[in-house]
């Protein structure tokens, strides 16, 4: 590869990772590693008036009401692995059913996002 190629190919590379940024909002498909305890400090004060201290939820606004992240068979649902649909909410909201879109506001950072991801998980039943 000569200079110039080279060049160009970081250039390429650069302007890439710039639209990536942008694009941030396009939910990532791979299974958080957040930190749940940091999780846990962002959800109790913006999460738990509709998800409810222990994940239960339950709460109905308009649409669809706050699932109950104690319940295996919400887990169950094929949708919820890898954490991309999680993310999506937590980033898009739910508008129709009053879910807040976190991300895209920039009212929370992808990294608090992902953290809340891992604390979300610690509500979950361990597999038997
Ligand atoms: C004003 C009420 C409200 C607040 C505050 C709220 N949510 Fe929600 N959330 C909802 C509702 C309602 C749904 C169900 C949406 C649906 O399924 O249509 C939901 C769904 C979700 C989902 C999808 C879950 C699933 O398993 O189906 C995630 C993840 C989530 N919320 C995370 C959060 C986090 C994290 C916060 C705090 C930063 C938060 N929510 C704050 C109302 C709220």
């Amino acid at each position: 590869m000569s200079f110039k190629t080279l060049r160009i190919t970081g250039i390429a590379l650069i302007m890439a990772a710039a639209l990536g940024a942008s694009f941030a909002i396009a939910a990532s498909a791979q299974a958080s590693k957040g930190d749940a305890a940091a999780g846990k400090a962002i959800f109790t004060t913006k999460c738990v008036a509709c998800h409810k201290a222990d994940g239960s939820g339950g709460m109905k606004l308009t649409g669809n009401p706050t699932p109950n992240w104690k319940d295996p068979k919400v887990w169950a649902d094929p949708k919820r692995k890898d954490d991309a649909y999680l993310r999506d909410c937590i980033t898009n909201g739910k508008i129709k059913s009053g879910m807040v879109a976190w991300g895209s506001t920039k009212q929370l950072k992808p990294d608090q996002i992902e953290n809340l991801i891992a604390y979300i998980h610690t509500f979950q039943p361990k597999k038997k």
